[in-house]
């Protein structure tokens, strides 16, 4: 995750979602850690510390928890294969926007669809490798 999506979680470190799962921050600034958590902070270009995150991960998957910026330059370097966009029916006018890339993306391929009663919608791409990929039972 980016900055300022850390600084939110900071705001209220008991409520620190991940536990132990080891948590990569990307910052140029000095951040406490959260007792007990497993974070590491880093910064400069995404591509050079990508294989150090996947090796953490062992065999699990690695998500990236936002901000738009950094998942941006994540998918620039071609290192995202998989998409969850929520989208809420709700206008706001203005806004930042999703995913700030250099260029554009190829298109990604659908993979699943789940709406709520709420009126969310989650849409799951797939991109590069994950296009033809099978969503999840
Ligand atoms: N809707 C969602 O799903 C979702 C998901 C995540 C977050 N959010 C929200 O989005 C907001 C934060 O988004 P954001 O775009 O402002 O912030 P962000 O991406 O979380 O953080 C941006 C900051 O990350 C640091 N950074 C980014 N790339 C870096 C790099 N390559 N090397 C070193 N540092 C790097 C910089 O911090 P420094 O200034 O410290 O260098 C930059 O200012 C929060 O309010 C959060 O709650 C929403």
């Amino acid at each position: 995750m980016g900055a300022g999506t850390y600084r939110t979680l900071l705001a209220v470190p008991e409520s620190w979602p991940y536990g132990k799962i080891p948590v990569w921050v990307f910052t140029r600034h000095e951040f406490p850690g959260i007792s007990g958590a497993d974070i590491t902070f880093v910064r400069g270009d995404v591509e050079e510390f990508h294989p150090d995150i996947v090796y953490d991960a062992g065999e699990k998957n690695v998500l990236l928890a936002g901000g738009a910026n950094l998942a941006g330059q994540f998918m620039d370097c071609g290192l995202i294969d998989e998409m969850f966009v929520t989208v809420v029916p709700v206008a706001l006018g203005a806004g930042r926007p999703m995913l700030p890339v250099a260029r554009a993306t190829q298109p990604g391929a659908l993979l699943e669809t789940r709406s709520e009663d709420t009126g969310l919608v989650q849409l799951h791409y797939g991109f590069g490798d994950a296009r033809g990929r099978q969503a999840p039972a």
